[in-house]
């Protein structure tokens, strides 16, 4: 519409003053939304003098490191430095079970990641602004300050550490979720990314109750992209919230696939509907759809023979289950 696009104009423009004619700016990408848009904007008003750093942890789902480091980059023609950290999250994560705990070496190693590849960014010369995309009802929440860098480190794994002097730079700092949604439209973003439905910055990590594995992943990974697929097929993605998809990697359990008998794993569905994930109601999703979804998994990921559905509202479960 042309509102959305008066705004990403002025947007643009009052990027471009803030950087000035040579600055340059470094950004996180996480694959989801809001780092997607902002970078796009930045892109748009000072090209290449914007670096975006997508750190892989191999923590991400089916298809979307691809979607960063591919679909976005055609559409933006933004500067991207990947780093495929995915080896170094799994030692770290390794014998882990304590699910504070992953999220502390998560965080961690997110940061360690990214202070090197900074590094070598800023080797080729300075770097001075760093975007980030934080929304307006972020804003809001801590308490409408300017230049605080870690506003949600608490619960992202893009905080950053205090000591990284930067000027920050907030595209989206006056937008809600939905007009950045149509600013990627109007970006010419890749509508998964664009639609992407909330999903945590510790990623599949927390999705595995248990240690982190590489088979363990993949196991997941699958199982997560059958979901989704039929899900979405089933048009019931603006419907649900979100559906966590959760591996019980410790937790075995008799079944029958093909003539064998096998003692598997079990994946919890977690489809919840809600308005701000504070609370939320577990969704009515058509038996008919959680059948193909049933058979689907269990016949195509060997691992799993059980698939179970979360009927519980938030509170009192949150909606991970971690
Ligand atoms: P819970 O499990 O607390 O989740 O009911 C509430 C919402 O927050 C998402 N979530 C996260 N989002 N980084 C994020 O960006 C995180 O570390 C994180 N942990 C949970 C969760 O998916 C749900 O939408």
């Amino acid at each position: 519409s042309w509102t959305m696009l008066n705004i990403v104009e002025d947007a643009v423009e009052a990027v471009r003053r803030q950087v000035g004619p040579n600055g340059r700016a470094i950004c996180g990408l996480s694959g989801g939304v809001d780092s997607a848009v902002a970078a796009a904007m930045v892109q748009r008003a000072i090209g290449d003098r914007l670096t975006c750093v997508f750190v892989d942890h191999g923590l991400l789902r089916k298809g979307e490191a691809e979607q960063v480091e591919k679909d976005f980059v055609a559409a933006t023609g933004v500067d991207l430095h990947v780093v495929d950290a995915a080896e170094r999250f799994l030692s770290a994560l390794a014998g882990v079970t304590d699910p504070e705990e992953k999220r502390k070496i998560i965080g961690r190693e997110f940061i360690r990641v990214f202070e090197e590849a900074q590094r070598e960014i800023m080797a080729e010369g300075p770097v001075e602004f760093l975007v980030q995309g934080t929304l307006y009802p972020d804003v809001v929440e801590s308490g409408g300050g300017t230049g605080t860098a870690n506003i949600k480190s608490h619960h992202n794994v893009g905080g950053l550490p205090e000591d990284m002097k930067f000027e920050l730079v907030e595209p989206l700092r006056t937008l809600f979720k939905d007009e950045v949604r149509q600013a990627g439209e109007e970006l010419g973003l890749p509508p998964a990314m664009v639609w992407r439905q909330p999903f945590p910055g510790p990623g599949l990590g927390i999705r595995i109750v248990g240690e982190v594995t590489k088979e363990r992943l993949d196991i997941l990974r699958e199982a997560d992209a059958i979901a989704r697929e039929e899900l979405s097929r089933a048009g019931l993605d603006r419907e649900i919230w979100q559906c966590p998809v959760v591996l019980l990697a410790d937790v075995r359990s008799v079944g029958v696939q093909g003539d064998e008998r096998t003692y598997g794993h079990p994946v919890v569905l977690r489809p919840v509907s809600s308005e701000d994930a504070m609370t939320a109601d577990w969704s009515r999703v058509p038996y008919d759809v959680l059948a193909r979804i049933s058979t689907r998994i269990t016949n195509e990921v060997r691992e799993v023979n059980r698939v179970v559905l979360d009927l519980t509202s938030k509170p009192p479960a949150t909606i991970e289950w971690e």
